[in-house]
């Protein structure tokens, strides 16, 4: 029978990957915290409407990319059976969370979420049908001054990560507000639709569900009509014009560098005024490392008070091919036993020195050889040694697996010994464990 695959799309993250990935997640977390964001989660399944409401139904997300959840069997009644689907996102469902549960808290709340993503997209390189995600979404200020922290947090992520100098560019539109956006979309309806029969064939679909996403279009045919279609800047309000110039001047304030990109639309129809990316030319045709923007009206959508937002979410696959902070190991300090008689005493080392807050490996492997070979395939720092000697006193030989010197330690003295000899890095926070 032939071994059973991974879904495709989907992918095992072995230790070395997913030590990685846990990593930088914990970086990006790091400086969502000096930021103030809070951690949270929400479940992997949503009402579908969360989206479909918010995406918008004429969104790729919505359209092609939804995974449907159907739980229990076809004769269970259960009103919401075939109503749930996968998270395509998180946005949404924060939103939702916050609704259901924050809206008495003081504003701006300002949360932080990873975890697993799902669409049914096409795989190529940085782009899976199960990925992982790590995002901010700050709720409850309209001012643009948080758009501009928002983007410092996201400029903070990148540089943390040290992807700096593959080249990054945070490109910045504004889709204006509602009334504007409204008109821009019109405005290229109008526009594209002259030219209907000539465009792609994607850009035609999106012509009527979403004449903005025609902007996005990667197709060779559709560039000379983007080039020539109009711009959102003759559609803003003297309101978004504003609010952008105040978004844009942040940015300079801080120093932080960006690219006005004026055909940045986004591809979910939640968007209002500030839209940002965070793109490089490294990740296949797909380039977005790190993507977001304000919300306002999303909370009204799903039902909620009005609540102004704004956020980001970023691409852990997609960084993890460019991010060069390297999780590092800690090194662990290895007890072997010469004989498989004194397999349990050695066991019971192992478990005394890790209650003192040692890292430590027993591989299982009775024989002095082997123990070493295994010590030094796992870049342990050092080995406790138990032979029959060792075995009658209280004591172990400690060999230093760096320059192999070796040295007679009594127990009672041995955490202190491995202490004082070895780097701080063995030790994770000593837990007690009195020695039988
Ligand atoms: P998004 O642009 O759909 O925005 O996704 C954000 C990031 O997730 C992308 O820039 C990319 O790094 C990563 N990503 C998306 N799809 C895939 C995929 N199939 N495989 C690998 N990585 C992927 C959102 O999801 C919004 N919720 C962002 C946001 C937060 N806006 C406001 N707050």
């Amino acid at each position: 029978m032939m071994a059973q695959q991974a879904v495709r799309g989907t992918q095992d993250l072995l230790p070395h990957t997913y030590r990685q990935h846990l990593h930088m997640m914990e970086v990006i977390q790091r400086v969502a915290d000096n930021y103030g964001y809070e951690p949270m989660a929400t479940p992997f399944i949503e009402q579908r409407s969360v989206f479909v409401r918010t995406l918008g139904d004429g969104s790729d997300v919505v359209m092609k990319e939804m995974y449907h959840v159907v739980g229990g069997s076809a004769s269970q009644e259960d009103e919401h059976r075939d109503m749930l689907a996968l998270r395509p996102e998180g946005t949404a469902a924060v939103m939702r969370a916050f609704i259901n549960h924050g809206q008495h808290l003081s504003l701006p709340v300002k949360w932080f979420y990873r975890g697993a993503m799902f669409r049914y997209e096409r795989p190529q390189k940085g782009r899976w049908r199960q990925f992982h995600q790590a995002g901010v979404e700050a709720l409850g200020s309209a001012s643009p001054d948080m758009d501009v922290e928002v983007m410092a947090c996201a400029w903070d992520v990148l540089r943390a990560l040290d992807v700096g100098d593959v080249g990054v560019t945070l490109e910045v539109n504004t889709l204006g507000d509602d009334e504007s956006k409204q008109r821009w979309r019109d405005a290229l309806y109008a526009y594209f639709s002259r030219y209907e029969k000539e465009l792609s064939p994607l850009s035609q679909q999106r012509l009527r569900r979403n004449p903005l996403r025609i902007l996005d279009s990667k197709e060779k045919q559709d560039e000379k009509f983007k080039a020539e279609a109009p711009l959102v800047r003759a559609y803003l309000s003297p309101e978004s014009q504003r609010f952008f110039h105040h978004v844009c001047e942040g940015l300079t304030h801080l120093g932080i560098p960006y690219r006005h990109h004026e055909s940045l639309v986004r591809g979910l129809d939640y968007y209002r005024h500030t839209a940002f990316e965070i793109v490089t030319d490294h990740v296949g045709s797909h380039n977005a490392l790190l993507a977001g923007g304000r919300y306002d009206g999303l909370a009204e959508t799903l039902g909620g008070k009005k609540t102004p937002g704004i956020g980001w979410a970023c691409g852990i696959e997609r960084l993890a091919l460019l991010s060069k902070t390297m999780y590092k190991k800690a090194p662990s300090v290895a007890v072997i036993a010469s004989h498989e008689d004194y397999g349990r005493e050695a066991l019971a080392l192992a478990c005394f020195l890790r209650g003192h807050g040692v890292k430590v490996d027993y591989g299982f492997k009775p024989q002095l050889r082997k123990g070493l070979q295994r010590a030094d395939k796992m870049s342990c720092c050092a080995a406790c040694l138990l032979g029959e000697e060792e075995m009658k006193g209280r004591d172990v030989i400690v060999r230093n697996l760096r320059d192999g010197a070796q040295e007679r330690v009594a127990r009672d003295q041995l955490v202190t010994y491995l202490r004082a000899t070895y780097p701080s890095s063995v030790w994770r926070g000593a837990r007690t464990r009195t020695m039988s």
